[in-house]
């Protein structure tokens, strides 16, 4: 931090958490498409079940942001209800141009595409969360996901570490760049109709951030000859603020847990999919929650799913702001956390439902 209390352009791109080094799984299926190593299979209570909860997918809910920005009462209740009984809700009419999207799909499909030695020329280093690899892996016994990742900080533009850029297909990087700011956009839009959901200014949210951070994380989930027993993604909860993921149209893959049943969030076509994060639960001080997530493998298909997470610089102090904690009971349910020590707390855990919320709650 500046002397005057801002923050500099020329701060370093922070580091994260270290991560041991697996296989990549979609070589191991491209070597032998039937083989489904232990390290992969869950224990039974944790696999997905075949009972079928797609029905409850159109229970979602689908907001319209294009009303958000006109002032929309009826929209603005609407949104209130989503992230306080589901934490989840899908985006229709927010701005980012198809064409960019698409831009993005194509470029990432090409990138997993390459020779496993061209991608791991942008490899993640053991002792960060940038690069192509698997993050969150913290002992020999875990039991793995069944996916690969690129993770890239993408804003401030000062933490890019360009080395993990990959150069191939030509442009991806320009794409990158393209596709995140127009899901900056939607963010910072977004964050003035939760200002005023929780009562506050407009920009009240995003000050709040005093730099805001994001990150991108691009899943690429191999199709698995034993979908039943394995994950994509363990169950978590997201350390951002939000989070804005772009799914495929045609795969789906990605289930929520509301009332403990796992409701799986069926893709509508060019609607993004966005989450409270665990800061943004902290801030509303458990008034909109943020819910466990996990995804599920894919029989016959790859699938790739496009993340952006949207949190605070590490300095920022979060708590519930006074006004949220109820002015009867007064119960306040998280205490003062640096943001920078919550996220590499969480990420020094293996993924694990809510578990890493527990440092910030107060116990009651
Ligand atoms: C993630 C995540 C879900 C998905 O990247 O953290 O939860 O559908 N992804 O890929």
């Amino acid at each position: 931090m500046g002397s005057n209390g801002t923050f500099l352009d020329n701060e370093e791109a922070p580091t994260y958490a270290p991560s041991i080094p697996v296989p990549n799984v979609q070589e191991l299926v491209r070597k032998d498409p039937f083989q489904v190593p232990q390290r992969y299979v869950r224990k039974v209570e944790d696999r997905p079940k075949d009972t079928d909860t797609s029905y409850l997918s159109s229970f979602i809910p689908v907001i319209d942001l294009s009303l958000l920005l006109m002032g929309n009462n009826e929209e603005l209740n609407k949104l209130d209800l989503a992230c306080r009984e589901w934490g989840f809700f899908q985006v229709v009419n927010h701005g980012v141009a198809k064409q960019v999207s698409q831009k993005m799909k194509d470029a990432a499909a090409e990138f997993f595409k390459l020779s496993l030695e061209e991608k791991n020329k942008y490899a993640m280093p053991s002792d960060d969360i940038q690069g192509y690899g698997h993050a969150y892996v913290v002992s020999e016994d875990q039991i793995l996901d069944w996916s690969d990742a690129l993770i890239l900080l993408v804003h401030p533009s000062h933490y890019r570490k360009l080395k993990f850029w990959p150069n191939s297909p030509k442009g991806i990087q320009e794409i990158i760049k393209e596709y995140s700011n127009a899901i900056r956009k939607v963010a910072t839009e977004l964050f003035q109709s939760f200002s005023l959901i929780m009562g506050m200014d407009k920009e009240a949210l995003l000050g709040l951030h005093k730099q805001l951070v994001q990150a991108y994380r691009v899943n690429y989930y191999p199709p698995c000859s034993k979908p039943d027993q394995v994950l994509g993604v363990s169950p978590h909860s997201d350390t951002s603020t939000i989070t804005i993921l772009m799914q495929e149209d045609d795969v789906c893959g990605l289930q929520i847990k509301n009332n403990n049943e796992w409701v799986p969030v069926n893709p509508i076509p060019d609607a993004l999919v966005v989450n409270v994060g665990d800061v943004f639960e902290i801030w509303s001080n458990g008034k909109y929650k943020s819910v466990e997530q996990r995804a599920v493998a894919n029989y016959s298909k790859a699938r790739i799913s496009y993340a952006s997470f949207l949190f605070p610089h590490d300095e920022v102090e979060i708590e519930p702001p006074s006004h949220m904690v109820d002015s009867k009971t007064k119960q306040q349910l998280y205490k003062k956390v640096r943001y920078g020590e919550y996220l590499r707390s969480s990420m020094n855990e293996k993924m694990e439902g809510k578990a890493h919320t527990q440092m910030a709650k107060i116990e009651g």
